[in-house]
């Protein structure tokens, strides 16, 4: 038996490939298509591990898709891949119509021919779980409930509407065609591997090489943050035991401010490497211009995925976080070798940096 994994290079999907091969001897067939956000050293302890197999391709490609299910007869396939940067997605909408919803489609269609013809018992074991966000569920208000499962789906951006057109394919070809599929929709995640243009790596690295904290507009925005590995246990949980055709919330129950978020990251490297100057890391904060469309407030109920299948995040934000900065100043080869290319010409075109 195996799994196949699309876009496993990018941040989750890498967490979620070592976690899965940490827990069992299972292989991954690991499909991405190497964007910007794909980074094939973050699976660097898997060199010469036969049970894991990176092939380097489009979940658009559906003649590659086809071949790949056929050849290697997964018993499930987990969808990360998706262009995933709201400010990308205002910046350039295109790629993300394309990676997000028709990359999407051409992957439905492949599984579902692959799928069609499988036999019994296969057919009824298989599983297509496709990896969401809580943003498709639009901005709560301060005192707004948290989203449950059955919150209106109201995108706000390129990135989050084509999130939600992906959503609701999966959801047409489970009632359409009886496709087994399951989707999760999560929020913010941090951990390892997660690239330096997101608010908590880019704090980070900013913060060390003594450069503006970008705040934007006033910092009061609220976000949910889940530890990567909580996220990778809860889709390994919805993948064994999760209901056919439904749709589970998955949240770390910690609500902050980005300002929150700003000052603890500032705290913790004041602990772990204080500046020489012994300034505090907060001196470097920069209120910058708001995001456009900027989302007030996300928060996730994830009662379901409790009650139903008994998960519980293993971290606390405090726990997360502290060892998520402890990465990053034990990684900073990997960070260097992410801060090349790229990264370095996003940079200009985001904050008028020069590279
Ligand atoms: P990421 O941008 O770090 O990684 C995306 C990966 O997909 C990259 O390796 C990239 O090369 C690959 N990819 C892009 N287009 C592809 C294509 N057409 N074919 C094959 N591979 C392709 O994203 P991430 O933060 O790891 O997010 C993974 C998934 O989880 C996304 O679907 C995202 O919407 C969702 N999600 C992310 C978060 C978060 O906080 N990062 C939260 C909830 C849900
Ligand atoms: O909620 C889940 C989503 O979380 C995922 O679906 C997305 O893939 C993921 O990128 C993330 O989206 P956000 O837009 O919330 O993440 P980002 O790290 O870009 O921003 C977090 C918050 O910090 C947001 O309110 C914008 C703010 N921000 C971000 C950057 C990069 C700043 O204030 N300054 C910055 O420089």
């Amino acid at each position: 038996m195996s799994i196949l994994v699309t876009g496993g290079a990018g941040f989750i999907g890498s967490n979620f490939v070592l976690d899965w091969l940490g827990a069992c001897d299972e292989p991954v067939i690991n499909l991405d298509k190497l964007t910007y956000a794909g980074n094939l050293e973050n699976l660097a302890s898997l060199h010469g591990d036969s049970r894991h197999l990176f092939v380097h391709g489009d979940i658009g490609d559906f003649a590659q898709v086809a071949r790949l299910l056929a050849e290697h007869q997964p018993r499930a396939v987990i969808n990360f891949a998706a262009e995933s940067h709201v400010d990308r997605s205002i910046h350039g909408p295109g790629e993300f119509i394309a990676t997000n919803i028709v990359g999407s489609f051409q992957l439905l269609e492949a599984v579902r021919a692959y799928w069609g013809a499988l036999a019994e018992p296969a057919k009824a074991a298989f599983r297509l779980l496709h990896v969401s966000t809580d943003e498709v569920y639009g901005s709560l208000g301060k005192d707004d409930a948290a989203f449950t499962e059955q919150h209106r789906v109201e995108p706000n951006s390129p990135y989050s509407a084509s999130k939600a057109a992906s959503d609701h394919l999966v959801r047409a070809y489970h009632h359409t065609y009886g496709l087994p599929v399951l989707t999760t929709n999560c929020s913010n995640n941090y951990g390892p591997y997660h690239f330096p243009e997101k608010l908590i790596p880019l704090l980070i690295v900013n913060c060390l090489a003594g450069k503006p904290l970008p705040v934007y507009g006033d910092g009061q925005q609220v976000r949910d943050w889940l530890y990567v590995k909580d996220h990778c246990s809860a889709i390994r949980r919805v993948l064994a035991a999760g209901r056919v055709g439904e749709t589970y919330n998955v949240g770390g129950w910690n609500e902050k401010t980005n300002l929150e978020i700003v000052d603890t990251v500032c705290a913790l490297l004041d602990e772990l490497q204080p500046r020489a100057d012994g300034v505090p890391y907060r001196a470097q904060i920069t209120y910058v211009t708001d995001r456009p469309g900027h989302d007030r407030r996300y928060a996730i109920d994830a009662h379901k995925l409790e009650r139903e299948l008994g998960w519980r995040p293993a971290e606390t934000f405090e726990t997360g976080i502290r060892k998520t900065v402890a990465w990053y100043l034990a990684n900073q080869p990997w960070v260097a070798n992410v801060l090349s290319g790229g990264y370095r010409e996003w940079l200009a075109k985001q904050y008028g940096e020069t590279a």
